[in-house]
């Protein structure tokens, strides 16, 4: 079974085409994974989803072109769109741009060989997301293939089992998404069997660290600008400390808002002082913030999510979201794992409990993660005149 996938819910344009031998283990061979980072945002500090909107439909087909050649479907041919080309304007009415470039694609390429689109269709920003799911639908109706819609945070929850050795993760599992809009605590029975436990009531991790980025006069995603310049400070170092907000409440929220102001207050303690006033923020004083601010977000992630895994005694821990790409929370994760939740502090006979995170680069938004999703719920398939999209959507509450 074929799966081309498409994402578009923030400033990432991914397309990717996944390849699967269905079974009770089913072995995935990815043909694909393209995704095109919006440069654009980098110098605001930030994304504007109108201006992610028009570059999501400039990207879109280029995307899909280079994935389809690299997956060996790409195949030229000749036609005219004729009768679809109405219901396509329609379709497409309000991304004009994407219209003309598509239209062009689809008289110049057959229908590929493949089974299942598969596309975010929530949560995320409203304007990217319509852009991704009207393209799935142009291309569902042109080609007759139907789609799965996916939840993006179920995704960043099921692209772990894309490379995880069967029987690795053990259920129930707790999972922590952490990204540039969510930070949920997810209890997990099984793939498709998920209830949210905690989540964050303001900013989320990956907002705080582009907020405070942004704050420090660093560069757009604040996330690995923050971590690289971390990296360069000693941990023997002195440093005053940040707020660790909501560390010791007893339900599994979070809140990063405070997090984000203290670190504008210090900053701006720095920036009254007259050296500083005529020279800038000094490289000692950033590289101490980044390591700081770094290690308050990951305290609190970290301790959460343990006493989460305690409290509901689960198996295995998922990471997934952009910030789970961060080398730190993955060692400190690690290690505090094996401190705190050890066979002996656990109760468990063989083996303590599993941290498990996907590769680096399925850690931040793509459209792997989209397909595998798809694969899981192949069965959830729908014609594309049903499908739309929700900005606000959550994981669904089957527990
Ligand atoms: O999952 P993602 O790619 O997009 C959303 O769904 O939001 O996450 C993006 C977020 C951004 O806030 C970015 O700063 C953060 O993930 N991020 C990181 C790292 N890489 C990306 N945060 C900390 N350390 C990183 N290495
Ligand atoms: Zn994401």
């Amino acid at each position: 079974m074929k799966i081309l996938a498409i994402e578009t819910s923030c400033d990432d344009t991914g397309i990717a085409i996944l390849d699967v031998k269905d079974g009770k283990k089913p072995v995935f061979n990815v043909l694909s994974n393209i995704v095109s980072s919006q440069q654009i945002h980098q110098q605001y500090g930030g994304v504007f989803p109108m201006m992610a909107k028009r570059e999501h439909q400039k990207n879109l087909v280029p995307v899909l072109v280079r994935a389809l050649k690299q997956s060996g479907l790409l195949i030229l041919t000749n036609k005219q769109l004729k009768s679809q080309s109405k219901t396509l304007k329609k379709i497409l009415e309000k991304e004009s741009i994407l219209f003309e470039i598509i239209k062009e694609f689809l008289e110049k390429y057959e229908k590929p060989d493949v089974d299942i689109i598969a596309v975010t269709h929530g949560p995320g920003l409203e304007p990217c997301l319509w852009v991704g799911v009207n393209f799935a639908k142009a291309l569902s109706c042109v080609w007759d293939i139907p789609i799965v819609p996916v939840n993006h945070i179920e995704a960043h929850i099921l692209v772990n089992f894309l490379s995880t050795r069967p029987g690795l993760v053990d259920f129930p599992a707790m999972s922590l998404v952490v990204s540039g809009g969510h930070t949920q605590l997810i209890l997990m029975k099984g793939i498709g069997k998920y209830k949210i436990i905690g989540e964050t009531r303001d900013d989320a991790a990956g907002e705080c660290f582009d907020k405070s980025a942004k704050i420090l006069g660093l560069e757009y995603p604040g996330g690995p600008a923050i971590a690289k310049i971390a990296s360069q400070f000693g941990r023997g170092q002195t440093s005053s400390k940040l707020p660790r907000p909501m560390i010791n409440s007893k339900d599994y929220d979070f809140s990063f808002s405070g997090l984000k102001t203290a670190i504008l207050y210090r900053v701006r303690d720095e920036q009254a002082s007259p050296v500083v006033q005529t020279t800038g923020l000094s490289e000692k004083f950033v590289r101490k913030m980044c390591f700081e601010v770094q290690q308050a977000i990951l305290d609190v992630l970290i301790k959460k999510t343990i006493k989460a895994a305690k409290d509901f005694k689960v198996k295995t821990i998922i990471l997934g979201g952009g910030v789970s790409a961060n080398n730190e929370l993955r060692k400190q994760f690690v290690e505090k794992t094996k401190k705190e939740l050890s066979p002996n502090s656990h109760g468990r006979e063989n083996n303590g409990i599993k941290v498990i995170f996907p590769e680096k680069h399925l850690s931040t938004d793509n459209a792997l993660m989209i397909a595998v999703t798809g694969y899981f719920n192949r069965t959830k398939k729908i014609a594309w005149q049903k499908l739309s999209a929700n900005a606000n959507l959550r994981v669904s509450k089957l527990l």
